[in-house]
């Protein structure tokens, strides 16, 4: 996890938010290089579950709402976790976390000195007796709600909250896609966008902050036939697991049982991932009835029923996948990252699907301080990146640097444009080099053939 982190800081995809104040715990900001991943990721998902069907309709909802849908949603009643607060430190910690590890150091008899320092300062109080090295002294558990509250307009007292999930922007814009668009049933709204969380503890990189985004899917359907939707669903999940490149080997379905399964919920699956830190939630999918479309026509008083031919009006049932994108990222990267030997020298690498690179193709001029290598090799850039946009151009550092940063990006192809391409060696003339980030190997190829050899291997 810590070779993770540092590569994701080195090479531009993720730095600690506000990082020259000092960091803001539970926040991170994506640099360029983890943008661009972000962004592949999220078209992807949009393609395949937006895009892709004929029943699905985007949505963008505010992130403020009406205070009045998170009464309705049970977010202001019940959003929270189970808070522990240390008498002699005043550290607080979520009661659930400090019962896992307490668990686990006892059934793997752990060596506290071997443990990760976030769970060692779950167990040992840091104003204890540093010999002795006591346990926390905890008061009683308390419930803590995780939603941010904020104020709305000059009026005191006029609070909202930002959204702790972007599910209810879709539920309040139910009726309003009925009434524009008439879909039948079944039909989906999907949307993407931030959501946050006051987490007791955010710990383990991006895997669980502050602020993060996700993608979901509200799926409404028949009551009599949410079986074969939840059952399809199942395996649309896996399919987007597949198509971002995250280890398959790595995710298993975990069938949530009734006791912590949402009262209104009949089935809900989490899918876990083998996380450098352990195997940890990546995905919910959960079959939710009507409650909260009843919810919202209670509370809001309008009518929210579906009206189909020869039928009573109804409400709907809701399947509603949902994914987290700063988990996907983490599961991306974790996939990705690879070690090997090449030229006799270990290096790094991320092994990316191309699909989701950030740098699909990166070109270079052998020597930087000859202009006529760099004129041909902006000429190539240039050609390349009209057609492919995620392409680079890099001239820093020597050719070895280049490619180490290149394999540290993840990114699938480069580009050398040498004496050769400008004709020293007539027979290569317009050639370059094409290496090959997996295996290292280049060969010669013409300029012109250039974009029809990288469409086809990046299907682009
Ligand atoms: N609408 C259902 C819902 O929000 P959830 O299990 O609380 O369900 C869904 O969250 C997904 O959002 C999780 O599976 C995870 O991928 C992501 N997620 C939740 N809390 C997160 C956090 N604090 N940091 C990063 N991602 C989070």
């Amino acid at each position: 996890m810590e070779k993770l982190v540092s590569l994701a800081k080195r090479r531009g995809f993720i730095y600690q938010g506000s990082e020259i104040y000092g960091g803001l715990a539970g926040t991170f900001d994506y640099g360029p290089m983890g943008v661009a991943l972000k962004n592949n990721i999220k078209n992807i998902w949009w393609r395949m579950f937006v895009d892709g069907w004929e029943d699905m309709y985007g949505v963008d909802a505010a992130i403020l709402m009406n205070p009045k849908v998170w009464e309705a949603s049970g977010h202001v009643s019940g959003f929270s976790d189970p808070l522990v607060e240390c008498k002699k430190c005043h550290k607080r910690f979520r009661a659930d976390h400090v019962a896992e590890v307490k668990q686990r150091a006892v059934a793997e008899s752990l060596d506290l000195k071997k443990i990760s320092s976030d769970d060692q300062e779950l167990l040992i109080c840091s104003v204890s007796d540093p010999i002795s090295r006591k346990e926390h002294d905890f008061g009683p558990v308390r419930q803590f709600n995780m939603m941010f509250q904020t104020q709305i307009g000059a009026i005191e007292g006029s609070i909202s909250y930002l959204r702790p999930e972007t599910a209810g922007g879709m539920f309040v814009n139910f009726k309003n896609v009925v009434d524009s668009l008439h879909p039948k049933l079944p039909f989906g709204l999907a949307q993407i966008g931030k959501a946050f969380r006051n987490e007791i503890a955010p710990r383990d990189f991006i895997f669980r902050s502050r602020e993060f985004e996700q993608m979901e899917i509200e799926y409404f359907v028949a009551p009599e036939t949410w079986e074969e939707h939840f059952e399809k669903w199942r395996k649309d999940v896996h399919l987007f697991i597949k198509s971002v490149g995250i280890d398959e080997a790595k995710v298993h379905e975990l069938e949530v049982g009734e006791a912590d399964r949402a009262h209104y919920s009949k089935r809900t699956i989490d899918f876990e991932f083998d996380f450098p830190f352990g195997r940890k939630e990546l995905y919910g999918l959960a079959y939710r009835g009507n409650f909260d479309l009843s919810s919202h026509q209670a509370a809001s008083r309008q009518n929210l029923n579906y009206v189909e031919e020869g039928k009573e009006p109804f409400l709907p049932h809701v399947i509603e996948p949902s994914f987290g994108v700063d988990r996907t990222v983490l599961a991306v990267l974790a996939s990705a990252y690879t070690e090997d030997e090449l030229g006799g020298e270990t290096r790094v690498y991320l092994k990316f699907d191309p699909k989701v690179a950030p740098v699909k193709a990166a070109v270079f001029p052998l020597l930087k301080n000859k202009p006529e290598l760099v004129e041909k090799a902006r000429e190539v850039f240039i050609m390349l990146k009209k057609k492919i946009p995620q392409v680079m151009f890099d001239d820093n550092g020597n050719i070895g640097k280049r490619y180490r940063r290149q394999d540290e990006i993840g990114t699938p192809f480069t580009i050398t444009i040498d004496f050769d391409t400008l004709g020293e060696n007539p027979d290569l003339l317009n050639t370059v080099t094409l290496r090959d980030r997996d295996s290292g190997e280049q060969k010669r190829v013409h300029i012109d053939e250039l974009y029809p050899l990288l469409a086809e291997a990046l299907e682009v």
